[in-house]
């Protein structure tokens, strides 16, 4: 029985032994369990040591030096900057998008060329729960976490040429969604069964978490969701007609968004049974240039030498669209028609690191 008392004894003081701020996921994680285990699968939480980030990195610095691993590191190591580790020398710094970042967040300002996140480490944690009584440390409600204020300092950004990078913020502050008071949070951070803390260290009545692993364009059933796709056939003389309403019914911004190197393609095949194949395409996508107009294929060369937009033919949000192609299939032949949607996404141009996401087929049987 004292055993047993004296075990449970040291584990509390294990679990409420003093930390400094920033402090470690790990800490916050003896508390916060479940919380904690759906951040450590998120990209937040690789988004410094994540492999394709780091060799992007590596050619950011070869490139244009010192000055842009700063640029970089600002949303992909947000304590290293706020800190002064660029060297990434602590343990906290490698956690990326980690919990002491957003929860030591006081205000966000939009008005700037940039949102800007001002964050004070204390021990204090800012978050959308009112008159909760911690442990270990004390609690001040937040209304910038319960909107997309939030999110705003890393998802929204222009360069000093005066591109706009990363839109993703603004996109959804122009749609219906901001206006209907539907946060980002209510897409990617749901509601979900769960501990706000381990009932050993308080039992709470909040049986519910905000779900913090983030689904993005890495989950399918989010790319799943996004679009609605009908196909239709007609003919039209010795041609045959396909067209493809869709609609971005699901993304709470433009389909694709973020970096301008993420592509939605949509591929239309015809295979007519006399053995004769077509193919045709079209691309959504943003896409930019640096000041002499060259195309940019490189993630780290959009953040710092993009200047320009060359074109945008991605789908906003909600918006719907119509695309027509025709094949030379004169009637009287059988032709099985195939649409296919992937995802595709290409950050330091080579064939090695990209990324194809196939996530919606239709096909039609035409007589
Ligand atoms: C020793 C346990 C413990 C540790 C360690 C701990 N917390 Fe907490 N935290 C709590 C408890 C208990 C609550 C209150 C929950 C309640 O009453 O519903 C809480 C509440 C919170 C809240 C809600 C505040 C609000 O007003 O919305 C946030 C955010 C939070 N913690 C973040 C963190 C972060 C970030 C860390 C790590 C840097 C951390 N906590 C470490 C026990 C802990
Ligand atoms: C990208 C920023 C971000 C990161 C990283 C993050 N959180 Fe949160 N957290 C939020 C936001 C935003 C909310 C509130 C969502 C809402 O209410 O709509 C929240 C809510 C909470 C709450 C209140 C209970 C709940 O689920 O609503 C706790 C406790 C908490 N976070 C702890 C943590 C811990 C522990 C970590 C790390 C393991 C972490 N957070 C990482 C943004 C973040
Ligand atoms: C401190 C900067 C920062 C903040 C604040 C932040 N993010 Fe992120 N977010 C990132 C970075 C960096 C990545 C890319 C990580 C990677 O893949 O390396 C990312 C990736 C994502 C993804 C993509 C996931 C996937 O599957 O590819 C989603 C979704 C996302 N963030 C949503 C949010 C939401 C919602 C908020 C606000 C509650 C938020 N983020 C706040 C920096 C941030
Ligand atoms: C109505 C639901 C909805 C809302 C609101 C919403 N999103 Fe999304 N988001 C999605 C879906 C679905 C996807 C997956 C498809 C895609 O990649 O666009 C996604 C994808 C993403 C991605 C991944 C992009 C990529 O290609 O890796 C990021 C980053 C992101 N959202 C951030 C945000 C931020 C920040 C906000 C708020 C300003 C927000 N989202 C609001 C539904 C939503
Ligand atoms: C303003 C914040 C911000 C800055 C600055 C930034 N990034 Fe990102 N980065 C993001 C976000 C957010 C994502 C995730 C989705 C998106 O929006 O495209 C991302 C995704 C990435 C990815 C893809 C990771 C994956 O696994 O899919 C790479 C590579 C990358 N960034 C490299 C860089 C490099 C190199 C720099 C510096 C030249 C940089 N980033 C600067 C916010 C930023």
């Amino acid at each position: 029985m004292r055993t047993v008392f004296a075990f449970l004894l040291l584990t509390a003081a294990a679990w409420s032994a003093p930390w400094e701020s920033p402090a470690s996921a790990e800490i916050c994680g003896r508390c916060h369990r479940s919380i904690h285990e759906a951040w450590k699968v998120s990209t937040h939480a690789a988004a410094t040591e994540n492999r394709l980030f780091q060799d992007a990195l590596e050619m950011a610095e070869a490139d244009f030096g010192a000055q842009a691993r700063r640029i970089c590191l600002t949303c992909h190591a947000p304590v290293a900057v706020q800190t002064g580790d660029l060297g990434l020398s602590r343990k906290v710094s490698w956690e990326g998008v980690t919990c002491d970042f957003c929860h030591s967040v006081r205000h966000v300002s939009v008005d700037g060329p940039n949102p800007k996140a001002d964050v004070v480490f204390s021990l204090i944690k800012t978050g959308p729960l009112k008159g909760v009584t911690p442990v270990g440390h004390q609690a001040e409600f937040s209304d910038v976490h319960t909107s997309s204020t939030i999110c705003a300092p890393c998802h929204e950004y222009r360069n000093t040429l005066g591109l706009q990078v990363l839109t993703t913020w603004s996109e959804w502050k122009n749609s219906r969604y901001a206006k209907e008071g539907k946060e980002c949070q209510s897409c990617h951070m749901s509601r979900v069964a769960g501990n706000v803390v381990d009932p050993r260290i308080k039992r709470t009545t909040q049986a519910k978490v905000n779900l913090h692993s983030m689904p993005g364009s890495h989950s399918l059933d989010q790319l799943t969701s996004v679009l609605r796709a009908n196909l239709s056939t007609a003919r039209d003389g010795d041609k045959l007609k396909v067209v493809i309403d869709l609609v971005n019914q699901g993304a709470g911004h433009s389909f694709p968004t973020g970096s301008p190197l993420r592509h939605l393609v949509l591929e239309v095949r015809a295979d007519t049974y006399d053995g004769r194949h077509f193919k045709q395409e079209r691309v959504y996508a943003r896409k930019v240039a640096d000041q002499h107009g060259t195309v940019i294929q490189r993630e780290h060369f959009a953040f710092v030498k993009g200047a320009k937009v060359v074109s945008d033919t991605r789908l906003s949000a909600g918006e719907r669209r119509t695309e027509t192609f025709e094949f030379p299939v004169p009637a009287g032949n059988q032709v099985q028609v195939k649409a296919t949607f992937w995802y595709y996404y290409s950050p330091l141009a080579r064939t090695e690191s990209q990324k194809r996401i196939t996530f919606l087929t239709i096909n039609r049987l035409v007589k």
